[in-house]
């Protein structure tokens, strides 16, 4: 008879010769499939043995009542300790009341496989009922083959998360940073929604991608949408999806962020600038634990965890008008604030070491040395972009070449960065932002304008200008109104 591939390796703990005549008698037919290695009469001598290496046995079957300090429940609990796929089956004898659930249970919750009660020593052949016998030392083979695949897996899984949190460690060793740190690990076990804020580049995505990965939903999808990146008539669609036919270009179903994320965690960056009717429909989700799919009847039941972050101070936002007060309280269970890099100033020196020195090994040269002077520099600059500002300095001054990293240097660079403050450059376009970073839609009304303004400053009358922008004169008349030009 063919059981299964490969063969079976039991260690059986017996103190009894006739017991084990019996029990290897039981499984001879299957010989070939089923082997035992080893027999050792006491409890010591198995837990010697198994210590000795890992993954020897397969299954163990042992014998209730044998001599020696360990037996029953306990050396059950002990041999899982050692290998906790290793499956056991428990031979009792007969004298074991046969309905004694209580103790079948002591056994099972000990963590044995299966237990059976020996034949009367009438029968010499066997010592249970022997296809019985044989298909519960399968069944354990085939359990513990399932739980070495299981655990396999999942340390693969938690070696990708740990990978991930190497390398989005949040590094810093002022009292602030530390508290936010504590703050993390807290909120490991919780689900509350959280809302981070502070300036810009200070590293609230950072914490974000830190609380998902501490989290009970670290093996679950990390999903993050930026909510001031997306054209506001697209975000609902993006959010909660739509499905086929919903609406004429919805030739295909789409899943909502919010299916993406079911189970683990949506992260909405830039909360502050959703728009309005998005921040209703998100208010329900949050409340309903539901999403309403566009061209859906039915709702359907999601769980997500949300974090919120925003470079806004909401609740100005809020008495503006431009932001929901419910949602703002929905949002705001465990509030987290980042704070200005220049008023943490030991996480400077740490965070530019650790820059200066990733960035090097990245460009494959001897991490250069900061100079003290220049040091001082650093620590007194005010970092208006924050750690983003300055692992971008850390990565001009890299550029040098050189070895130590002089206070010249660093002035330069400095001095660079205030001829370039109102005005940063791409690929050789200015962009002005007297107000700071505007997100597109903001930048690009800004910049229609000054268009605007340049193309009538260079024609003699309005009709020239349409002409040249390429509009229509009513278009074009629209636009001047919509943009405040008269
Ligand atoms: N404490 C820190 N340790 C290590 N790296 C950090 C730390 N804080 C920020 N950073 C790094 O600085 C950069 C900016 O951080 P992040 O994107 O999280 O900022 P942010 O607050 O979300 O900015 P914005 O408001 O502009 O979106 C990232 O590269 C991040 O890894
Ligand atoms: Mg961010």
């Amino acid at each position: 008879m063919m059981l299964f591939h490969g063969i079976i390796r039991v260690l059986l703990i017996e103190d009894e010769d006739f017991d084990v005549r019996r029990v290897r008698n039981t499984i001879r037919p299957f010989s070939d499939q089923i082997q035992i290695l080893e027999v050792v009469s006491n409890g010591d001598a198995a837990l010697k043995l198994l210590g000795r290496g890992k993954d020897q046995f397969d299954v163990v079957i042992m014998d209730m009542q044998i001599a020696g300090r360990i037996m029953g429940d306990s050396l059950i609990h002990a041999i899982k300790k050692i290998s906790s796929s290793l499956q056991i089956i428990v031979i009792t004898k007969m004298t074991v009341n046969i309905t004694d659930f209580e103790f079948a249970n002591k056994l099972l919750n000990a963590g044995a496989f299966w237990y059976c009660t020996k034949y009367p020593t009438d029968i010499k052949d066997f010592i249970y009922q022997p296809t019985d016998f044989i298909i519960s030392i399968v069944n354990a083979y085939q359990r513990k083959i399932l739980e070495r695949e299981q655990l396999r897996a999942q340390k693969k899984l938690l070696h990708n998360v740990e990978d991930k949190l190497a390398s989005v460690r949040i590094l810093g060793i002022s009292e602030h940073t530390q508290r936010i740190r504590s703050q993390i690990k807290q909120l490991s076990t919780s689900d509350a929604t959280v809302l981070i804020t502070g300036p810009t580049g200070t590293g609230k995505e950072l914490v974000a991608t830190n609380i998902h990965y501490e989290s009970k939903r670290k093996f679950e999808s990390f999903v993050p949408i930026n909510c001031s990146s997306i054209p506001h008539e697209l975000i609902e669609s993006e959010l909660f999806g739509y499905e086929k036919g919903a609406f004429t270009n919805a030739t295909t179903s789409k899943p909502g962020l919010f299916e993406v994320a079911h189970h683990g965690t949506l992260f909405l960056d830039e909360i502050g600038d959703l728009p309005l009717e998005a921040q209703s429909k998100l208010l329900r989700v949050i409340e309903g634990g539901e999403i309403a799919k566009i061209g859906r009847t039915d709702k359907i039941k999601v769980d997500v965890r949300i974090i919120a972050a925003t470079n806004k101070i909401l609740q100005q936002e809020v008495q503006a008008g431009r932001f929901r007060e419910d949602l703002f309280y929905r949002l705001n269970v465990v509030p987290i604030y980042v704070s200005l890099l220049k008023d943490r100033p030991e996480d400077i020196l740490v965070l530019w070491d650790h820059y200066i020195r990733q960035i090097s090994i990245d460009m494959g040269k001897t991490p250069p040395v900061t100079e003290e002077g220049a040091f001082d520099i650093l620590k007194k600059y005010s970092w208006p972009g924050n750690v983003r500002e300055l692992k971008n300095v850390a990565h001009r001054v890299l550029l040098n070449n050189d070895t130590i990293i002089s206070v010249d240097v660093v002035k330069e660079i400095f001095h660079l960065q205030s001829q370039l403050q109102s005005f940063s450059s791409i690929d050789g376009v200015l962009f002005p932002h007297p107000d700071g970073e505007k997100n597109l839609w903001d930048m690009e009304k800004y910049f229609r304008k000054k268009y605007f303004e340049y193309m009538r400053k260079n024609s003699s009358s309005d009709a020239e200008t349409a002409r040249k922008l390429g509009l229509a004169p009513p278009n074009y008349h629209r636009l001047c109104k919509e943009l405040g030009l008269k």
